[in-house]
């Protein structure tokens, strides 16, 4: 396995007190509103997890898994939906629930494709930003964390599919 912890970012804690936060205000904005959660994985897996029990109002949750082919052509068809959510969407109030937004070209791809399937509304959660990289222009509606541009594991983000059981946020020493 390369790549070894170099520091830890965001403890547990933050990371709870920054949920509940961000549970209040999503309660609040949809009490009256089908809620469907939608997690991106692998990475949101945890964030959801944990996110959702600090919702109080009623919501449904799916997953949803892309692949990402960005190389030389940068058209429409450059993320492929590997599994794909259960829900007619149309009914629903989505919010994805991200765990890092970097160039933005995955989500921005996601939002597309969701937005076809005429969703009552769609918003973004995601737990870090890393805006230093973004290629394409696209904000979270609510970001827990702005993180400059470094590589970090845990909580969900891996390297090489390893790290996503630490419970906190980590830089990676590449
Ligand atoms: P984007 O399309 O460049 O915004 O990248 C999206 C995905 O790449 C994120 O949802 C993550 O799953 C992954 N990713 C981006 N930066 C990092 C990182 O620093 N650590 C782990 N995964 C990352
Ligand atoms: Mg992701």
């Amino acid at each position: 396995m390369d790549g070894s912890i170099k520091k830890i970012l965001i403890t547990e804690e933050e990371i709870k007190e920054a949920e509940e936060k961000a549970g209040k205000i999503l309660s609040t904005e949809y009490r009256e509103k089908p809620l469907l959660l939608i997690s991106l994985l692998k990475g949101a897996f945890i964030f959801l997890a944990d996110i959702c029990r600090y919702i109080d109002v009623p919501c449904r949750i799916d997953f949803m898994e892309t692949k990402s082919y960005f190389g030389g052509t940068e058209s429409s068809g450059s993320v492929e939906i590997i599994k794909d959510v259960r829900h007619d969407i149309s009914k629903y109030h989505v919010v994805i629930v991200e765990d890092i937004i970097d160039t933005g070209r995955t989500l921005n791809e996601v939002i597309r494709m969701l937005k076809k399937r005429k969703p009552l509304s769609v918003k973004v959660v995601t737990l870090l930003d890393k805006p230093a990289r973004r290629t394409v222009k696209l904000n979270a509606d609510l970001s827990l964390f702005t993180i400059p541009d470094l590589f970090v594991v845990g909580y969900g983000m891996d390297y090489d599919g390893y790290y996503r059981n630490l419970p906190y946020i980590a830089e990676l020493d590449l």
